[in-house]
């Protein structure tokens, strides 16, 4: 471990105490992360505050986010899209859909949020088939060898302005190893090739310390 790790999550608790008002059931769903198939995965406080800042700039009223867990981000968006907006939210694994929905109900969040049980891939094929609304704000955090598949499929169920958000972009600094076998670096790389080469996105990367060590976030809009 870098010694630095230690100040990191010092910082994190600092910005925590003074900026990033978790209420009781955003704090439940956060503990309840280790009942759920992938624990320790959530997004720190810092940054479910982050996705919600951004989702108010943006106006969402619409988002689209792979990979519920507990429902910790979840709530975020759903807390920032408002009463009359809607969060779509994919899960694979039926037990931690059931974690995710107690923690929805808890924040009071349930009646705007759709969890879909189920491979996010065949979920989200179903909406563009369906040519459902265009989403105003994407966050793919699900299984990260498809995060290629789910840019595809966020881009198609966008509209100019859609802002599209993926986790874990750095894994400890794994993406710039050329010689990586991992393939969720395998899955970053190719959601970090096509946002570069996507004419119809500008983005960018930004890499992120804290309580969940060092990672990041990709961050784009369509044009
Ligand atoms: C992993 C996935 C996540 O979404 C995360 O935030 C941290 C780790 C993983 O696949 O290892
Ligand atoms: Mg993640």
């Amino acid at each position: 471990m870098y010694d630095g790790e230690a100040i990191w999550s010092k910082v994190d608790d600092y910005f925590v105490d003074r900026l990033v008002n978790e209420d009781d059931a955003l704090v439940a769903a956060r503990e309840s992360s280790a009942r759920t198939v992938m624990p320790q995965a959530d997004v720190s406080p810092t940054q479910g505050a982050f996705l919600s800042v951004v989702a108010r700039i943006a106006g969402a009223r619409r988002v689209l986010e792979f990979g519920t867990l507990a429902g910790y981000s979840t709530i975020w968006l759903a807390r920032a899209v408002g009463p009359a907006g809607r969060v779509v939210t994919f899960e694979i694994d039926p037990a931690t859909a059931v974690v995710a929905e107690e923690n929805l109900r808890r924040a009071g969040v349930a009646d705007r949020v759709e969890l879909v049980v189920g491979p996010a891939l065949e979920s989200v094929r179903a909406l563009v088939e369906a040519s459902v609304e265009p989403f105003d704000l994407v966050f793919i955090d699900a299984d990260k060898p498809s995060n290629p598949a789910y840019l595809e499929a966020a881009v198609a169920l966008s509209r100019p302005g859609t802002v599209i958000i993926g986790d874990n972009v750095v894994r400890n600094g794994a993406v710039a190893d050329p010689d990586s076998s991992d393939p969720r670096v395998h899955g970053t790389w190719g959601l970090i090739d096509m946002l570069g080469q996507d004419d119809r996105i500008e983005a960018t990367a930004l890499q992120t310390v804290g309580v969940k060590g060092w990672d990041g976030f990709a961050i784009g809009v369509v044009r």
